[in-house]
């Protein structure tokens, strides 16, 4: 059996830090409302200089660290992104440069908020078929370069930053070794008017800003990561209380917290970071992956999920042995 296997996180956040009262400023919204409904109290925005792919070269540099390594050991990167450098070509292939890979696969997969998930997924396939032996897993977003600042029910919901994982396919016979053990994808494009981006390449010719129904957004991200998440447990024979961390999506506290309930998983086992990071989309979870490997609340051996939900609708879930 082959497992891909967790060696290494990093990430990245941008230097300017913008509070809920900074924003009260420019549109009609208050602090009160933003953490009562949302969880968060500020986020980070990308300023001049900082892109997509400068926050995921930092942020794979801090995992290549972490693991031990160098680019020169990676033959694989996905870069999950919504707001790559430049239309073409993969902001993955930027990292890669940057990183000095000497080649092996990069490119980007696009599922927005669930763009972690998605890669995590794939990578970890590549790894299992023998394609490729170290991959660098990112989510980076500059989710703020996209929002409409006159828009009082988006633009206070989001941030920037990136994360990335270090995987290394190791073979075992033993059930209970690390690694990535189950994972669940989905898609309903059905409800992708609910939240998109008003312009591209192929329509407007432009990049367009960011439009969402927040409130049926709200009432699909409930149910979708709660049912995912039962997947993802069941498909690999595990109940809810042997998990261990639950590192969610930071896209509103109510969110996770209407998830993890409908699941019986305790809050204090929720890694939270909303309430600084706010909406990082494809970033949130490797963000808070990182956070909670560093500060020592996630430790060798523990069980942890990952899930994410985001436009298109996609949304998906992975379970893993840290
Ligand atoms: O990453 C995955 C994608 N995104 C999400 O998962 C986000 C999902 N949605 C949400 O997090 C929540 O729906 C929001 C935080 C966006 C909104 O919270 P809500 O409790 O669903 O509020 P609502 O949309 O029902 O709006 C309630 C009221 C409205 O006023 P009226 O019509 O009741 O008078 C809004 O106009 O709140 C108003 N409102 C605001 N007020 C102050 C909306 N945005 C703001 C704001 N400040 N920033």
């Amino acid at each position: 059996m082959i497992r891909s296997v967790l060696i290494g996180t990093g990430s990245a956040l941008p230097a300017k830090c913008v509070s809920n009262d900074e924003l009260a400023q420019r549109v009609d919204t208050s602090d009160e409302w933003i953490r009562e409904r949302t969880g968060i109290a500020f986020r980070y925005v990308a300023g001049e200089g900082e892109t997509t792919g400068s926050l995921a070269t930092a942020a794979a540099r801090r995992a290549l660290e972490a693991a031990g390594l160098t680019g020169a050991d990676i033959d694989l990167i996905v870069l999950g992104t919504t707001t790559p450098d430049q239309t073409f070509p993969a902001t993955a292939t930027t990292v890669q440069a940057a990183l000095g890979c000497n080649g092996g696969i990069a490119f980007d997969v696009q599922a927005v908020c669930s763009g972690f998930i998605y890669a995590l997924g794939v990578a970890d396939s590549m790894l299992r078929s023998g394609a490729a032996r170290r991959a660098l897993v990112i989510g980076a977003e500059t989710m703020t370069r996209l929002l409409d600042w006159e828009d009082r029910g988006t633009c206070v919901l989001f941030g920037d930053g990136a994360g990335a994982v270090v995987l290394e396919a190791r073979e075992s016979d033993d059930p209970q070794a690390p690694g990535i053990i189950a994972t669940r994808l989905h898609a309903d494009g059905a409800h992708n008017e609910l939240l998109f981006v008003d312009g591209g390449p192929s329509t407007t010719g432009t990049v367009g800003k960011l439009r969402m129904s927040g409130n049926q957004v709200f009432r699909h991200a409930v149910v979708n990561l709660a049912q995912v998440l039962r997947e993802v447990l069941d498909q690999a024979g595990v109940a809810p209380d042997q998990v261990d961390w639950v590192v969610p999506h930071q896209a509103n506290a109510r969110i996770i917290e209407g998830a993890a309930r409908k699941l019986g998983l305790p809050l204090e086992r929720v890694v939270m970071t909303v309430d600084r990071h706010a909406n990082t989309s494809a970033a949130s979870v490797p963000l808070a992956l990182d956070e909670a490997m560093r500060d020592g609340r996630i430790k060798p051996g523990q069980l942890i999920v990952l899930e994410a939900m985001g436009g298109g609708f996609t949304w998906g879930a992975s379970l893993l042995r840290a």
